[in-house]
Formats: structure tokens, C-alpha cells, sequence
């Protein structure tokens, strides 16, 4: 449905009325930043590889050096992107609304850096890795010295190569990207969170996500059945489009500002 000026206005008005808005965000809504979504294909390096064939604790195991590197190039385009207006519509929106709540489904990082706090991250961080062994977080470093990456357990801090590691005989752990791979469980308290935010939503902003990735995918209609209106924004139909209240047919840092009455960027 693409909607007429009164019906927009009808539904930003719900939208802004809202006493609690759980806004779920996917892919999409870092495309206009130049980060790439999920099922766009992959250019340049990464072309030949498509991201189910990376994201995987399978091709971790295989082929650890190669998966790493994809994130290191991901975190690179991510570096040099800019949250957009659609992220810094919502971060200001946050400011002013404290029954709104912010689920991603990105790993990016760009809605903290628009300035939205609290923000759940359902599918992890490509700012961290991940001990294989102790399951600590650790900040990826700055001064990534390349290759397979260890740790020594308990020491807080990214200790390099095997070689390394091995030369100081403790208890040590690969480290891998602090991201939910495709077959992994979500991290249990950012569903639980996101599954009772649902619940208690009165309306539900769905953004850039084809909905294609549960659990995720399962939050509107979660929300829907408690009794949200939930609208979704994306310049394609999704598999969402047809359970939704309403449809929004553009772009994230095209409509978000609209939506939610900001002055275009
Ligand atoms: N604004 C809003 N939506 C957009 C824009 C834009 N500028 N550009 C593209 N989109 C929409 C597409 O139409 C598509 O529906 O964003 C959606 C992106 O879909 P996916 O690439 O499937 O991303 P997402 O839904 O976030 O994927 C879910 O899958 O690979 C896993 O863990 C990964 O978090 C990811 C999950």
C-alpha cells in the first residue's frame, strides 16, 4: 500500500502518539550510510562469496583467517560511514519519547553513534570479539595485528597470534566475531528484552528489514497479537508487508524524518 498524503499523516500521527514505540531496524536502514544490506550482492574482495556462506560457525571452523577478514572488511565500510537521517531521526525522537525502544538487527553501530541509547542488539557487534573458550567480549583493537586472533583468558585483553599466546601457558581461547551467526541462539537477554518490549508496545516501526531471519522477523507480529499497530518502511514489499498495519513505501532517512516531524537534513 502505498499510502496518499492524509493516510501518512494519519499513520505519523499514530506513530508520534504512541505512548510506547518499539522501533526494529534491519539492514535497510544503513543502506543510505553505504553499508551494503545482507541480500544485495557483495562487491569487489567479497563478490564470489555470498554472506550465508561467511556468517556461519561452520565457515568459521573451516576457514577462520577468511571470515575474520570479511568482518575486517565490514568493519572498515563501517568506519567510514556516517549514521544517516533516518538513524539521527530516531536517536532524536529517543530523546525526547523515553517509552521509545530501539531493536536492531544490525551490527553496525551507527544508531549509538546517531546518539540512541539502550539500543538492543539482537544479532551482536561488529565492534567486539568473542572468546571461543570463556565467552568474554573484548573490544576488536584498534592495532589488529592480522590473522587468527587469541586470548589468554581472564587477561581482558586481545593477545595476538597462537605463538604468542602459547608462550605464556595459560588457559587461552580463539577469538572469533562477537556477532549470532545463521543456526545460532540469540543472546537471551536482548530477545527476552525485545519480546516483552513487543508485548507492551502500542505501536510497532519496522524499518529495513525483509523479515526473512527469525527469531527477528517474529517481533511485529509478537506485537501485533498484543494489540500494536505496527507499520513497516521499506522502499520494497517484504515478507512482512502483508500482516502489517500499514506500509510506507521509501526509504529510511527519506520517511523516518517525516514520520516523526523532523526538518529534512
Ligand atoms: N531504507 C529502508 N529499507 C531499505 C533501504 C533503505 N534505504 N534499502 C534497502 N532496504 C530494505 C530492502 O528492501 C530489504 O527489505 O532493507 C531490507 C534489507 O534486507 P536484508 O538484507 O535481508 O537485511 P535484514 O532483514 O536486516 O537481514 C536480517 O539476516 O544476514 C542476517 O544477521 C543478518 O541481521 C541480518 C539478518
Amino acid at each position: 500500500m502505498l499510502l496518499c498524503a492524509h493516510e501518512f499523516a494519519a499513520v505519523a500521527e499514530r506513530v508520534q502518539q504512541a505512548p510506547r514505540l518499539l522501533v526494529l531496524t534491519g539492514a535497510g536502514m544503513s543502506a543510505e550510510s553505504g553499508v551494503p544490506t545482507f541480500r544485495e550482492a557483495q562487491t569487489g574482495l567479497w563478490a564470489r562469496f555470498s554472506p550465508e556462506d561467511l556468517a556461519t560457525p561452520q565457515a568459521f571452523a573451516a576457514t577462520p583467517e577468511r571470515v575474520l577478514d570479511w568482518y575486517r572488511w565490514r568493519r572498515d565500510l563501517v568506519a567510514k560511514a556516517a549514521p544517516n537521517a533516518g538513524h539521527r531521526a530516531l536517536a532524536q525522537w529517543q530523546r525526547g519519547h523515553p517509552g521509545m525502544d530501539l531493536v536492531t538487527q544490525n551490527v553496525d553501530g551507527l544508531h549509538q553513534r546517531a546518539g540512541s541509547t539502550g539500543v538492543v542488539e539482537l544479532h551482536g557487534r561488529l565492534s567486539h570479539l568473542r572468546c571461543e573458550q570463556c565467552a568474554q567480549s573484548l573490544p576488536w583493537p584498534d592495532d589488529d595485528p592480522g590473522g587468527v586472533l587469541w586470548h589468554q583468558c581472564g587477561s581482558g585483553s586481545v593477545g595476538g597470534s597462537r605463538k604468542s599466546i602459547a608462550a605464556l601457558a595459560a588457559p587461552a581461547g580463539r577469538l572469533r566475531p562477537d556477532i549470532v551467526w545463521f543456526g545460532e541462539a540469540l543472546p537471551a537477554a536482548a530477545w527476552e528484552h525485545a519480546e516483552r518490549r513487543a508485548r507492551e508496545a502500542d505501536v510497532v516501526l519496522v524499518v529495513g528489514t525483509s523479515g526473512l531471519v527469525h527469531p527477528a522477523a517474529a517481533l511485529p507480529s509478537i506485537a501485533q497479537r498484543a494489540g500494536a499497530y505496527v507499520v513497516e518502511v521499506n522502499p520494497q514489499p517484504t515478507a512482512l508487508s502483508p500482516e502489517v498495519d500499514a506500509c510506507v513505501s521509501g526509504t529510511a532517512a527519506e520517511v523516518l524524518p517525516q514520520l516523526l516531524a523532523m526538518p529534512p537534513a
